[in-house]
Order: C-alpha cells, then structure tokens, then sequence
C-alpha cells in the first residue's frame, strides 16, 4: 500500500506543478498569480475541492502524446467563499499557456453542471490563449459546449468571470455571457482580434492594452463592469459582489444583522440639492444617505456614468440602486446608459434582488449621433426591464423626471410598487422654458415684449408643474416626502414589500428590444 501511496502523493505534487517550476516564475515575473494561488486567495481556507486533478488531454497531433500535464490547464472544483457553496474554475497559463483543449473544456463543462444541479454561483478564472492550437476543432466544440451551459445557466445561478490574463477570440464569448466581468488593470486583455489582425484589416495601430485593457472595457466598451488593481483587489471584489447575491434565482440573497435605530432621518439629505435645478450634485450622496453605512458597492463605475448603478444593503436586505447621475452630462439618458441600466435591472430581477431607483433626468439625449445609433431600441431596453421586473420596486423623484424619461424611470404606470417625491421634483413632459416656447408660441411672437411674455408663461408653467403635486394628485407618485425621511421610508417599504409576488402572463419567453 505505501508504493500506491507514494505514487498517489507523486501525481498529486507533479499535477500542484502545473506546467512547471520555470513557468510558474515566469507566471510570476509578469506579476501575476498561478490557477493555484487565486483559488487559495478565493476560497475560504481549507474548503477548497479538486474535481479532475489527474486529467491529461487526448490530442496525438504535433507531438502531443509526448507532452501531458495532469490537470490539462485548468484547475476546477468547489468550495465555500463566507460559508456558501460555489463552483470555480481557474485556468492554468503555465500549461500550454492555459488554452482550452477537449479535455480542458470537459472539466469546465462538469463543474458548470455541477453548479446547475445544486444551484450554486459559478466562478471562472481565465487566463488562456484560447483554442489549444493543435486540437483544432475539438477544442472550438469544447468552447461550444461552454457557452450554451453559460446560456442555460443564465438567470438560474450567477455567474462571475475574473479576467487576469489574456481572454482572445471567440474566447471571449463565454465571459460575455455571465452576469459580470472583472478584469485586472495591466496584466488582461480582452478582444474578439488582436492587434496584428487590426493592424491588417483596418490598418489601425493599437497596443494590446488599449485595444482590450481592464480600462478600455470599463470606460469605453462597457464589456466589463470591474477594472481592478491587481489580482487581490480582483478576488476580493469577487466575494463582496456575491456577498449581495443568492446562491440561485429561487433563493433570496443573504440578509445581514441589522438593528432599526430609533432614529433613521439623514438631516444631510435635506440641503443637498443645489437651489438652482440647473445645478449638479452627486446622486452618490443620495445614495449614500439612504443605504447602509459602507455597504454601496458601485457596478460599471466608469461607463456611461450619467447612471450610477450598484448593490448596496438596506436594513441589512440586499437591493440594486439605479440612479440618474446629475453631476454627469445632467443625468440624461442615453443609449450606454439605458443598456448599462437595463443589464442590471434583469441581473437584479432574475435574482430576486429589490431595486430602488433614484430619479433626476431631464430626458432622453437629443442629437443624430443617438438616433443613429438607436437610442430607440436602446432606451426601450431599459423600459423593457423595468416594466418586466417583479421583484419590490421602489421610486424616489429627487429632482428632474420629464418626459418619456419619467416613464422609462420606474414609473407607476410601470409597476413601480411606491413611488415618493421630494418637494424638490419637477414632474412634466418638458423643461418649463421649452413647453412655454411650443404652447405659447404665437402668443409670445405677438407680444409687445416677447421676451417679457416668455418669461412670465416660464414662471406660469413652472408654478403649475414644476413639483411634485400634480403627479401626487394623480397617485402617480405616492407621498411627497421630506428629504430627510428618505431612508426611514424605504427601510419601512422594502420591508413591507418583502413577501411580494406577481407573476407575469405565461409565455416563452419575451421578445426584448435587443
Ligand atoms: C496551444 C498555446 C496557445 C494556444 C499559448 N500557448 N497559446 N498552446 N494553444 N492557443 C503556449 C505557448 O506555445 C507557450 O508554450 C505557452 O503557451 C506560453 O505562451 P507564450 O507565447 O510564451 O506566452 P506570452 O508571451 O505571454 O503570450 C501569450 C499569448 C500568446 C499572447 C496568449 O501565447 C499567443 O498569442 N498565443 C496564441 C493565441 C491564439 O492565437 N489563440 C487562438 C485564438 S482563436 P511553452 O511550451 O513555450 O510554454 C481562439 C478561437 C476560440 O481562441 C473560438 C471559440 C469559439
């Protein structure tokens, strides 16, 4: 028995190797962490379960059969992260440079059922060259038979993808497809082709990093909704982000302990807003009034940032904030910002995650670039998703909410289940200067003191909608509120929304404006 042993313990040291010594210090003098390491960082000490270690591939083309190396370029298994099951796998780059052979695709196919069956999120690490060369098209099936369990896996458990290495060609599909993407800043790249290709085709001439960097996805692309320092930041924002999450769509998200305190006003709510409508404020500062201390995790930070989206914890309940951001571009909508705030919504709404909202918007962008781009179709996508959630929904008009933009912004008529004001909002079809030019048009070009007449049809159209009380006459908003009050009003509606269910018509499933 000792021999069967001894031979265990070798496989299983040779298989910790990877691809070996001399790759994992080169792993490690581009500053980044081995399959290995990451796990350990990831998981909660101890917990961590290997599934396929001893795996090799099949290829015999090229000299493979003379070239094995157990585990195949991809370490999988499962573990706990704060005590909760989840599934991971981490791509070895020390092993063929972590390209995905048949086998390579097989361990990820069978912890991604593993993950399926017992409801679990799912956590892939990537760092691959992509396609293993020499397989060919056994490799592009492997990568098939990922995306679709990515698909069918959609909406029933998260999925999280840690990019920190290359992720190139139709690679980067299976990331796309799961609910959130993380790249590391300097050392991941994402792109469908790289730079040389680019170079021949388009004859542009662009670094890896500018083409698919952590930073050109978070601001640009919107292809991720993290950029992270380094590899620690990266893991670590991985569990705080499923810290907010169930574990699958038939669960509720953790609560953490929290104690109602007698007094929940935010007196600093009260004077934030500027005495001009035309001045901005930081919507952050809203949010931060309203949730728990520190518990605001901002989603997309740097993309489309006239909305501001994220997970935060009221009471100690998990919620999903989508907010106008005044303080960019006045908080208009626009075609990034309606995609960024669609994604979350359903992301929220698969997942039974409450959503409140925070409303200041003067509208849909105008302009040739917008509607030749859709604006439409994109701005219908956030209606979209808003109007297909039935998770809680809860509305707060802060300031400016015209238009359709007040529609599209989790509006009654929508089915937002509470709707409250402040007496700072202006609920109309448009800005009083603009209404009183369309109405009154004549009647000011007659005037012996045009701009006199203007002025007073502004004031006039001002007193009569800009506030909050024609909306609150309608019951289209639900309470005018003082500002102050805001949190201690959605501690109470959330909580009263807790047990809520409404179900949408049978079908197969809708046809979003994609
Ligand atoms: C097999 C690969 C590989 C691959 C890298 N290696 N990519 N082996 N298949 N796709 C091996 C290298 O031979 C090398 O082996 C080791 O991994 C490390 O690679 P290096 O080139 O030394 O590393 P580095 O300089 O850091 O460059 C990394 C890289 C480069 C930029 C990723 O390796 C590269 O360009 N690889 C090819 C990328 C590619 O064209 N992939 C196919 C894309 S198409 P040794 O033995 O020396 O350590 C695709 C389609 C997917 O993926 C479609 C899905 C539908």
């Amino acid at each position: 028995m000792q021999d069967k042993l001894q031979k265990l313990q070798s496989k299983i040291a040779q298989a910790k190797l990877g691809g070996g010594e001399k790759r994992i210090a080169k792993q490690h003098a581009k500053g980044k962490l081995t399959a290995r390491e990451r796990i350990e960082l990831l998981m909660d000490e101890g917990s961590f379960e290997e599934i396929g270690m001893l795996v090799t591939h099949r290829s015999k083309d090229f000299g493979m059969e003379n070239q094995k190396f157990l585990g195949d370029g991809v370490v999988t298994g499962y573990g706990t992260i704060n005590g909760r099951l989840v599934y991971v796998f981490s791509q070895d780059f020390t092993v063929f440079g972590g390209s995905l052979s048949e086998t390579h695709a097989e361990k990820i196919c069978k912890i991604m059922d593993l993950a399926m069956q017992n409801g679990a999120p799912l956590i892939g690490m990537n760092d691959s060259g992509g396609a293993r060369i020499q397989e060919g098209v056994n490799s592009l099936g492997g990568y098939a038979d990922i995306f679709l369990r990515n698909t069918l896996s959609s909406g029933v458990i998260p999925q999280l993808s840690a990019i920190m290495g290359p992720c190139a060609g139709g690679a980067v599909y299976s990331p796309a497809i799961t609910d959130f993407i993380l790249m590391v800043e300097n050392s991941s790249y994402m792109y469908v082709t790289g730079p040389n290709v680019v170079k021949t085709v388009t004859h542009e001439t662009v670094t890896h990093d500018e083409l698919g960097g952590a930073n050109t996805h978070a601001t640009k692309s919107g292809v991720t909704h993290f950029a992270c320092a380094n590899e620690v930041v990266c893991i670590n924002t991985v569990k705080q982000l499923l810290s907010y999450m169930p574990q699958n769509c038939e669960e509720d998200a953790p609560i953490y302990p929290y104690e109602v305190q007698k007094d929940e006003t935010r007196p600093q709510l009260t004077d934030l807003l500027p005495e001009s409508p035309n001045q901005p404020y930081d919507m952050r500062e809203v949010i931060e009034g309203v949730v728990d201390g520190d518990s605001f995790l901002e989603v997309h930070k740097g993309y489309a940032e006239n909305m501001v989206v994220g997970f935060a914890r009221i009471a100690g309940r998990s919620i999903g904030v989508v907010a106008n951001q005044p303080a960019y571009l006045a908080g208009v909508l626009d075609i990034n910002s309606s995609k960024k705030g669609a994604r979350f919504v359903r992301f929220c709404d698969a997942f039974n995650i409450p959503l409140l909202v925070l409303v200041d918007v003067p509208g849909f962008l105008p302009g040739t670039d917008q509607e030749w781009n859709a604006i439409i179709t994109n701005g219908a996508k956030l209606l979209y998703a808003f109007s297909e959630a039935t998770v809680p929904k809860v509305t707060v008009i802060t300031r400016k909410a015209y238009g359709g933009a007040y529609d599209v912004m989790n509006s009654k008529h929508i089915g937002a289940d509470l709707n409250y004001a402040w007496p700072s909002a202006e609920i109309a079809v448009m800005g009083a200067s603009g209404a009183a030019e369309i109405i009154f048009r004549h009647e000011i070009a007659q005037a012996e003191n045009p701009a006199a007449k203007l002025q007073e049809k502004v004031d006039d159209y001002t007193a009569k909608f800009a506030n909050p009380y024609r909306a609150a006459d309608r019951g289209f908003v639900d309470e005018v509120i003082h500002p102050q009050d805001t949190r201690i009003k959605l501690i109470k509606g959330f909580k009263m929304l807790e047990n809520k269910v409404l179900k949408l018509p049978k079908k197969k499933h809708g046809n979003m404006p994609l």
